[in-house]
């Protein structure tokens, strides 16, 4: 689609670059039709929500961005590389680059929260590359207010905390796109809030771009630019909360009644 975009920001020039462009994108699994031509497009330093039903696809979305499901259709484009062309090397290459929290926290519980943060730093060499892995770990802790737990273990915290210590892993390599899957699932209201505000300011501090998966109007409202709305497969309506709110849409009208 080439028509303009609806709501786009007012703090993101439309001329800003575009690090991901999603169009066509069509997954099934067996008979079942679960992306049926989505499109987004996502800009430097922008943070877009693609809001949906549960089992609406959200997390299929998210996974063939990263490469982890292929799509059967479509084309997937993030910071100039297509994502559906690239050999094993240079995915892995790109993906230091695209940071990803995953729905549960995923820690391991085996392992210490300084041990869980320089899991990703190894993997991708960067703990061997003449960086002081215990300083980048630090100041990750540092970001989410919890220096205190680093010789602790998983099942020690609670699940806010827990999702903040997902969060500084996810940004210890400081990725330029961070995907949030359904980052407040699971937490109570306020614990959820925290969780949105520290995502927003730590968005800022190192300019991110991100895609927030979830079916949480509050996550809507405080932390996006924009929003997509996923329904039957497609970028069924896009636009800010209020655009959105306001719109007259049958189908978009349930998401904005407030149970
Ligand atoms: N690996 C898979 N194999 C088969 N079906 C899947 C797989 N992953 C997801 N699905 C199906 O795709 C649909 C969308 O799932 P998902 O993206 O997880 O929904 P949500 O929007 O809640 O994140 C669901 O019907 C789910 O059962
Ligand atoms: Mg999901």
């Amino acid at each position: 689609m080439d028509t303009p975009e609806v709501g786009a920001p007012t703090n993101i020039s439309p001329d800003a670059e575009v690090v991901i462009a999603i169009k066509g994108l069509c997954k099934s699994f067996g008979e079942k039709k679960v992306l049926q031509g989505f499109d987004l497009t996502v800009r430097r330093g922008e943070s877009v929500m693609v809001l949906g039903k549960s089992g609406s696809g959200k997390s299929v979305l998210i996974k063939c961005i990263v490469g982890l499901l292929t799509p059967e259709a479509g084309s997937i484009s993030v910071l100039g590389e297509d994502m559906l062309a690239l050999d094993h090397d240079a995915l892995d290459r790109i993906r230091v680059k695209i940071g990803f929290l995953f729905q549960s926290s995923a820690l391991y519980d085996s392992m210490t929260v300084r041990e869980n943060l320089e899991f990703p730093l190894r993997r991708h060499w960067i703990a061997q590359d003449g960086n002081d892995s215990e300083a980048l770990v630090r100041e990750a802790l540092e970001n989410v207010g919890l220096e205190n737990t680093i010789d602790m273990y998983p099942s020690e915290l609670s699940g806010g905390m827990r999702r903040r210590i997902g969060l500084a892993r996810t940004l210890i390599l400081k990725p330029e796109i961070v995907l949030y899957d359904e980052p407040t699932t699971g937490l109570d209201p306020i614990t959820g809030k925290e969780i949105v505000e520290l995502i927003l300011r730590l968005q800022k501090k190192y300019g991110t771009s991100s895609v927030i998966i979830s079916h949480d109007l509050n996550v809507a409202k405080l932390a996006a630019n924009r929003i997509a709305v996923l329904i039957d497969g497609r970028n069924h309506a896009e636009g800010s909360y209020d655009e959105l709110y306001a719109m007259d849409d049958p189908q978009v009208k349930p998401f904005f009644i407030f149970m």
